[in-house]
């Protein structure tokens, strides 16, 4: 062939395991933008075979394979495969979350091991490209901290609640439109946010942070009345991820959690995500888009392939452990049930001065039956505020066991 000759590449084969509500929509995504990106790229991405439980066979489509496409979901087999993958050469894109959160590491060094790309943007936030911009455009900051609201589901849960809706009402919304599955356990529990935020602090910090290493709460036991009261303080409900820097040290969190509506996540309704990077460097930066969704999690994995196609990032560098940090500071909403009676302020304050909670607002509701007092504490160490609670809930006077709400201080403006 001459010099000058139209050079036509080989096809860039996709092995895809899994063709359920993700893999059918990157097949037809892929089909759909296959012209484009071989316009751009020089190689048409084709699909050379796929995996179902009924359908192919993993070896075939492994030997025949330039990437594999994981979005299959659950630890075995999957793991397995990915693992094989990257041993034979082959680079890598999942969009496991419950996978990466709990043998990261094991994948992470086999990609280094055989110099291949493993790409997960699919597996944390939805749409909103925050792997790429944590590996790439933010590499050479050192990040403080991170919040994510990575969980579509319980945003739009909450945004129904923000609006009036019961929990149930709510829920129910969320499976009608989609949102949720029949078993919303792993949203509503905060366990899919953990994984998530796993991976993120991972990515961000350059430590092996484990599914297990992050506490977390769901939003199943909130009440319509504690959105109501924090609307007087000026603050909307979110489950928000966390993952900071502290003395040295790392937390990651997920935690129902009241903001101020200047803060950046505020905003984020319905079933939308966002993260916000925080560093001395760049102050801080927000990133949102639209959460799950099969179609919208295929242009997350098919962004993966391209970015494979093109030499995207390498695998994160290998792990500088940092200590793992689980009492640390918050503000914290406090909703007391009280008898109406005379110095029960008063007895309540006393006890929470004695553990250096001090208050920033309080507001007394109701008489009888139905007093309260609903305050909000200035920043606190977490384990001197449960003692403080602790001890107010042994009061003769409280009707019912305290309810606390972490509360997000900062505001940006
Ligand atoms: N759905 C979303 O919006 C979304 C968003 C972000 C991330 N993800 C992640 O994407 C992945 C896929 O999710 P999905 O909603 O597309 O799942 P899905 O609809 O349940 O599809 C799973 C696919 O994988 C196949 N599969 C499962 N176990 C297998 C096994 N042992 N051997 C061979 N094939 C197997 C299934 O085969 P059969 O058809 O034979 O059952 C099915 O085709 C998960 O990791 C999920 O967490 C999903």
């Amino acid at each position: 062939m001459s010099p000058e000759a139209p050079i036509h590449e080989a096809p860039f084969k996709v092995g895809l395991l899994g063709f359920g509500t993700v893999g059918a929509a990157f097949a037809e995504l892929l089909q759909e933008r296959a012209d484009e990106i071989e316009r751009f790229n020089g190689r048409r991405p084709v699909i050379s075979g796929v995996l179902t439980r009924t359908r192919g066979d993993f070896e075939e489509i492994l030997a025949e394979a330039d990437i594999i496409v994981e979005v299959m979901g659950g630890i075995e087999p999957a793991r397995e495969y990915l693992l094989r993958a990257m041993r034979a050469g082959k680079d890598v894109v999942s969009a496991n979350k419950q996978l990466l959160s709990q043998h990261g590491e094991e994948l992470f060094e086999t990609a280094r091991e055989h110099d291949v790309r493993l790409r997960f943007e699919a597996a944390v936030a939805g749409t909103v490209p925050v792997v790429r911009v944590l590996e790439e455009s933010l590499s050479a900051t050192p990040i403080d901290r991170i919040h994510g609201i990575v969980n579509g589901t319980t945003n739009f849960i909450l945004t129904e609640m923000t609006h009036g809706s019961s929990y149930a009402e709510a829920l129910a919304e969320a499976q009608r439109k989609g949102y949720a599955e029949a078993d919303p356990s792993d949203d509503v529990s905060g366990r899919d946010a953990a994984a998530k935020m796993a991976i993120l602090a991972r990515l961000a910090f350059g430590t092996p942070v484990h599914l297990d290493d992050v506490r977390y709460e769901g939003i199943e036991h909130l009440h319509g009345d504690d959105l109501e009261y924090a609307r007087e303080f000026g603050l909307g409900l979110k489950l928000i991820g966390t993952a900071e820097r502290i003395d040295g040290g790392l937390s990651v969190s997920v935690y129902p959690t009241f903001l101020y509506s200047g803060h950046p996540l505020a905003a984020i309704s319905g079933s939308f995500n966002a993260v916000t990077v925080e560093s001395e460097t760049i102050t801080e930066i927000t990133l949102s888009g639209p959460g799950a969704g099969g179609r919208q999690t295929a242009s997350a994995v098919l962004g993966d392939v391209v970015s494979v196609m093109t030499g995207g990032a390498r695998p994160p560098a290998p792990p500088l452990p940092l200590r793992l940090v689980e009492d640390v500071q918050s503000a914290f909403y406090l909703h007391l049930d009280v008898a109406d009676r005379p110095g029960v302020l008063a007895s309540v304050t006393k006890v929470l001065g004695e553990h250096d909670v001090s208050i920033k607002s309080v507001v007394q509701r109701g008489m009888g039956e139905n007093a309260r007092l609903v305050m909000v504490t200035h920043p606190v160490v977490e384990s001197s505020l449960r003692t403080a609670v602790e001890r107010v809930g042994e009061f003769d006077f409280m009707r019912s066991t305290p309810r606390t709400i972490r509360v997000i201080e900062e505001e940006f403006v």
